[in-house]
């Protein structure tokens, strides 16, 4: 059972990676618990396809008596479980962020992998869980511009961060998002994050138009189109995330090979794009 609490600044890609990571290792068979940690904003729901669902976190937070498993949807095209956020506003008023944990704790137990996604910056809402969780993941998205720069906001972002992670025990590692620099400039970051932060990089998702259009069908998109530049990318991440978190050896060659044909003829059976 591993917790993981993805963490970063305003629309770095937090949410995508909590929905795509979950569809990943899900498709690898892990019972995947995903949890709407934004409370004031929660956006999850969206990047599934769930409209206004009826009965979510708030509607825990507002009923102790109520079952959590009663507010936990399965979404069949990825398999993933999800604990979603209400969408109306009169439910995220006067709430006590603080019980999150105790729901979440009450759940992951069910579940071998549990995502809990949490709102931009210091991660207030669901900084209760970081008791419960092992892993912090801090997305960030490096904007262009000079190298000493680049340093500097990724160096404040990230350290913040890492280091409220690792006040509650977490092992912290780093997703850069939505790439569009040279690779030799994205080599220079992931340096400086490895040797001059002191944090793993897990992966480097390039910028691909393909995501939101994944967000806007309501699918995440290694479902929504495997192939995808992005999709590649997240796909390794996880292949990374899995050793490092989960335990997972490095396949040997007959064992990778077996397992690309399986993946290939799952994907044959359910085209890109195609909801089922
Ligand atoms: N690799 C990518 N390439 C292109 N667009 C991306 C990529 N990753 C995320 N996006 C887009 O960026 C936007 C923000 O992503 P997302 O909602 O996941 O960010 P967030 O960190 O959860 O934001 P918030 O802080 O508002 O919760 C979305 O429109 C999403 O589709
Ligand atoms: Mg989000």
């Amino acid at each position: 059972m591993v917790s993981i609490v993805i963490t970063g600044r305003g629309g770095a890609g937090k949410t995508t990676m909590t929905s795509n990571l979950g569809a990943y290792f899900s498709k690898k068979g892990y019972r995947t618990l995903l949890v709407d940690g934004d409370l004031y904003l929660p956006k999850l729901a969206f990047h599934f396809g769930i409209d206004n669902p009826a009965y979510n976190i708030h509607t825990l937070l507002k009923n102790p008596e109520m079952r959590v498993i009663d507010a936990i949807y399965h979404e069949p095209r990825t398999g993933v479980d999800i604990l979603p956020g209400s969408s109306k506003l009169y439910d995220v008023i006067d709430i006590d962020n603080k019980r999150l944990r105790d729901i979440v704790r009450e759940i992951q137990t069910k579940y071998q992998l549990t995502i809990i996604d949490s709102p931009v910056g210091i991660p207030f809402d669901t900084i209760s869980t970081f008791r419960l969780a092992h892993y912090q993941l801090i997305v960030i998205e490096v904007e262009r511009g000079p190298v000493h720069s680049v340093h500097r906001m990724v160096e404040n972002e990230v350290i913040k961060l890492k280091r409220l992670g690792e006040a509650y025990g977490l092992q912290v590692g780093v997703i850069i998002n939505k790439v569009r620099e040279s690779s030799d400039k994205l080599q220079d970051i992931v340096d400086f994050l490895e040797y001059s932060v002191d944090v793993p990089v897990v992966g480097t998702i390039p910028f691909d138009y393909r995501v939101p259009e994944a967000t806007n069908n309501g699918i995440p998109v290694v479902a929504y189109n495997p192939n995808a530049r992005a999709s590649k990318a997240i796909k390794e991440a996880g292949g990374i995330l899995g050793e490092w978190a989960l335990g997972e050896k490095r396949k040997g060659f007959i064992e990778g090979l077996y397992s690309a044909i399986l993946s290939l003829l799952h994907d044959r059976r359910v085209p890109a794009g195609k909801k089922l």
